[in-house]
């Protein structure tokens, strides 16, 4: 392992050194933020500790350098006291973790073996991936750009414990990537407790969280532990926190800072350590703005925001995961089937997905659960799907009703070539996306270079 050290004081640069002597790695050391930038522009060190505060320049600079050029390590930032903003930022752009002067030995050689081991893994997943291109994350399918950025969001938040604000569309799979931070975290051997905000009455949420006394209200009849108590030492979800009713939010919000709560009924202090993950659906900011969320609750929970795209962003994800539970369902319901027809390919990549994942699979479990073959076709999908393809005002719609439910047979004259399905398909994207190349390149899941590339060996013509 090599590590870069990028410190100022050359006193302290010469303790930290010491104390990590007998570590398995080359250690480089540099004192200002241009001779970090200068010895990164031509090295690839697998961690870095940096402090913020040098003389020339900020250190959140070279933590967004590390994370735009897409440098693969593990950035240990070390803080003066006190600066816990400096430290969220920090932590928000990619930071593995973060360490408080002063600090002692012990700490030092733990938070670098930690990052040592991270990075380690890291490689051996990363050569698996090439090896067998495997593009199942934690039970996440999917190896869109677009999830790949998941899957790197995850690595770099799971080891800490900074809370993580999920946000995404119904059924994009934020309880997952719940479950996956807290299984790679250090607490993954604990249980991850989920508290549904939504599912549970009002007025029994408290006692939900906080637990209660025997006798504290009525139908209390015996002692019951909440769910704070339960995820002590390890991590709590709290699963559309959106719902929470105002009045609750603000005990949420002093469990959260200070890691104490009372049980309804019991006047003694309980003291916990917990990692909070929350998600919602919603627009959390919205909410804040028409003040049915607290304001201090949202920015105490939004320490890191990850947002999962919706199922239409992901590309040809959709059909692999399509296809993934295709044969994970035959199996299941001991049926044969094997592919989907052409068309209906077509279909699951051009549709919108406003369930998503969750939409996908209920529709792909019922069509296993009443047809038998090899191959789905499109009539094989449900009923009220068929009909809200043809509601859809889009070119599926269309093809739909052109099929006439039954599929043509195919017919070489209808074969085209594939650079010239390939040259459409990217001038529609840009034409959609209004010329931005970029984000055009990330609706069709490929490297913007590759467009300008290719538009570059297409004959002149206009684009719009
Ligand atoms: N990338 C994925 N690959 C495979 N299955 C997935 C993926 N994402 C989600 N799922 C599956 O889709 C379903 C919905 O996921 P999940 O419950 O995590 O979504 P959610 O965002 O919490 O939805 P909701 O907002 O409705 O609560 C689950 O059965 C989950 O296993
Ligand atoms: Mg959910």
């Amino acid at each position: 392992m090599s590590i870069l050290l990028i410190e100022d004081t050359i006193p302290l640069a010469e303790v930290y050194m010491e104390y990590l002597q007998d570590e398995n790695a080359e250690i480089n050391h540099v004192t200002t933020g241009e001779e970090a930038f200068s010895y990164l522009s031509g090295h690839s060190p697998q961690i870095i500790l940096l402090d913020m505060n040098l003389p020339d320049a900020d250190g959140m600079d070279i933590l967004k350098y590390v994370s735009d050029t897409g440098m693969k390590c593990c950035v240990i930032v070390i803080t003066g006291y006190g600066s816990v903003s400096r430290v969220v930022d920090a932590m928000r752009l990619g930071a593995f973790e973060y360490l408080q002067k002063p600090f002692d030995q012990g700490r030092l050689v733990l938070t670098v073996r930690n990052a040592m081991e991270r990075m380690y893994l890291r490689q051996m997943v990363d050569s698996y991936k090439s090896q067998f291109g495997i593009t199942e994350y934690h039970g996440m399918l999917g190896s869109s750009n677009v999830m790949q950025k998941v899957y790197d969001t995850i690595e770099n938040v799971a080891p800490s414990s900074a809370t993580v604000f999920i946000t995404g569309e119904s059924g994009t799979g934020k309880e997952l990537c719940a479950q996956a931070i807290h299984d790679i975290s250090t607490r993954g051997h604990r249980e991850m407790v989920i508290l549904n905000c939504s599912a549970i009455p009002k007025d029994l949420m408290e006692s939900e969280i906080f637990g209660h006394v025997k006798g504290a209200f009525t139908g209390a009849i015996a002692d019951r532990q909440g769910a704070a108590q339960r995820a002590d030492g390890g991590t709590l979800f709290l699963d559309e926190i959106a719902e929470m009713d105002i009045n609750l939010q603000s005990k949420l919000l002093r469990l959260i800072q200070s890691g104490t709560y009372q049980q309804v009924g019991n006047a003694k202090t309980c003291t916990v350590d917990i990692r909070y993950i929350c998600a919602t659906n919603r627009d959390p900011l919205k909410m804040v703005e028409e003040g049915r969320f607290r304001e201090d609750l949202y920015y105490r929970l939004n320490v890191i925001p990850l947002k999962l795209p919706s199922l239409r962003e992901r590309g040809r994800d959709k059909l692999e995961i399509a296809l993934n539970f295709l044969r994970k369902f035959s199996k299941e319901e001991g049926k044969n089937f094997k592919n989907y027809s052409p068309r209906l390919e077509d279909v699951i990549l051009r549709h919108n997905w406003p369930g998503n994942i969750r939409q996908l699979q209920n529709i792909i479990r019922n069509v296993v659960v009443l047809n038998e073959g090899e191959v789905v076709k499109l009539e094989m999908l449900p009923k009220d799907f068929l009909d809200s393809l043809i509601d859809d005002e889009n070119h599926i719609g269309s093809a739909f009703r052109d099929s006439n439910v039954t599929e043509k047979k195919p017919d070489v004259q209808t074969i085209r070539p594939l650079r010239e399905i390939e040259q459409q398909v990217i001038e529609e994207a840009i034409k959609i996306c209004e010329g931005n190349i970029s984000r055009a390149a990330t609706y069709l899941d490929i490297n913007p270079s590759t467009i300008y590339r290719k538009l570059k060996s297409w004959p002149k013509k206009e684009l719009n």
